[in-house]
């Protein structure tokens, strides 16, 4: 699907994003763990999510939507079976990688598989550290999916990741779970912390400082009424929106504002947005606040370090405010970036240069010389990465003339109401 987008005036309202995509992804998976009746309210329903709970009823795991929740009947380690089909992971790699850590562990065979982004995504991450906890891997040359998980006995190990991964951090905590004597996990920066943040709720004997992790095994995990916070991941979009358009006032209620996944709240702020947080509250153990969000001039600003695992989904669209901030920006660190659903890198440099931008691709950032007021519409291409195409659309906005985005409905993995929400604010997009 192509979606034309025009040029609009200003955004004005309040809206709901969807739920948090790595939220929901935990909470049904240790649900499904857990000894006895779970739910999710509020839990994030796109490709990503329903990939995970098809696989978990593959292996026998009891999932029903009830009154506005998902209802999870986990049985314990236990109550895992041999899957017969091939689990298919669909575009979702926290579903892939946290799945193979739970089943790395688990006495029977699984194979993970798919579409073909994730079987182009890098699994030796995991099957490394995870093979010196007793797993019996099997992928194909370079350590690409398809994934054989042959289910073995584990040990725990202590480990010092080799990149900041919050995927790879919970695929080694839920073998953890499962093995002889405790894991110790090092990050080289920390990563967002949901799993620390449940698992301990849940009952886990766990202990988290910045950026390391202590798990002994043993104790038995206790369901819970999980209530998922909106996705400050989607909600950055509209954030950057009402942010670089002329006259925008935006309040986005019930957004995860989680330290962890803060980073882009920060830079736009150094930027010089108008971001308030108001009616600040914890919800499930998570932080959560409504932002308020004025356009505002924008300044140059960089990223490098510590912060881009805090804002590594949200680089695509901090460069989009970046390509009309006053200034040269500057990500550093975002090696990462390549490896996602697409090679953001190199997609975000070649589709916002389309529409005039001045980005240079570097091994392991961007160089972006802001034009403030420099957009025009183009023809773009999102590579069928949802952010990619999220990201274009808010360029859309400020661009001159109309603009169309190939593969518009890549948007359904982590946030399917986006399309309606934007064309609700602005009346500017149409399929094409
Ligand atoms: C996620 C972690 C991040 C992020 C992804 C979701 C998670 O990936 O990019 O969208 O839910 O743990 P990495 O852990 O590979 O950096």
């Amino acid at each position: 699907m192509e979606m034309k987008l025009s040029p609009c005036h200003s955004l004005k309202g309040d809206l709901e994003v969807s739920a948090d995509k790595s939220i929901s992804h935990r909470a049904l998976i240790f649900s499904a763990l857990a000894q006895g009746e779970g739910s999710v309210h509020n839990c994030l329903e796109a490709q990503d999510t329903r990939s995970t709970c098809n696989c978990l009823r593959q292996l026998g795991v009891d999932i029903k939507a009830e009154q506005g929740r998902l209802v999870v009947r986990g049985n314990g380690w236990q109550g895992l079976q041999e899957p017969e089909k091939v689990l298919d992971c669909g575009n979702s790699g926290t579903t892939m990688r946290l799945l193979t850590g739970l089943l790395a562990g688990r006495p029977f065979l699984s194979i993970l598989s798919g579409d073909d982004s994730l079987r182009r995504r890098p699994m030796r991450r995991i099957i490394e550290p995870l093979e010196r906890m007793g797993a019996k891997i099997s992928a194909r040359h370079n350590g690409l999916a398809p994934l054989a998980v042959n289910g073995a006995p584990l040990r725990g190990i202590q480990y010092q990741l080799p990149v900041s991964s919050a995927q790879l951090k919970t695929a080694l905590l839920l073998a953890g779970l499962q093995a002889q004597g405790p894991t110790l996990l090092l990050e080289p920066e920390p990563s967002r912390d949901h799993s620390e943040r449940m698992l301990a709720v849940m009952g886990a004997d766990l202990q988290a400082e910045s950026g390391k992790i202590t798990l002994k095994p043993g104790r038995t995990l206790q369901p819970q009424e999980f209530k998922v916070p909106g996705d400050i991941s989607s909600a950055a979009f509209f954030i950057v929106a009402a942010s670089i358009v002329p006259g925008s006032e935006l309040l986005i209620r019930n957004v995860g504002v989680n330290p962890t996944r803060c980073g882009v709240i920060e830079v736009l702020k150094s930027m010089g947005a108008d971001i308030t947080l108001e009616n600040r509250r914890v919800i499930g153990g998570e932080p959560v606040a409504d932002l308020l969000v004025r356009s505002a001039p924008l300044q140059a600003a960089v990223v490098e370090g510590a912060l881009v695992p805090r804002l590594v989904d949200e680089i695509p669209v901090l460069a989009v405010a970046m390509a009309v901030a006053e200034g040269e920006s500057r990500v550093e660190g975002a090696a990462e970036l390549r490896v996602k659903e697409s090679d953001r890198l190199a997609v975000i440099c070649s589709e916002l240069n389309k529409m005039g931008a001045c980005i240079e691709e570097m091994p392991q950032g961007l160089i972006i010389k802001g034009r403030p007021g420099g957009l025009k519409g183009n023809r773009v291409a999102s590579y069928g990465d949802h952010r990619i195409a999220m990201s274009l659309a808010i360029a859309a906005l400020v661009a001159k003339g109309d603009t169309s985005i190939s593969q518009a409905e890549a948007v359904d993995i982590s946030f399917p109401q986006f399309w309606t929400l934007l064309s609700n604010l602005t009346d500017g997009c149409e399929r094409a």
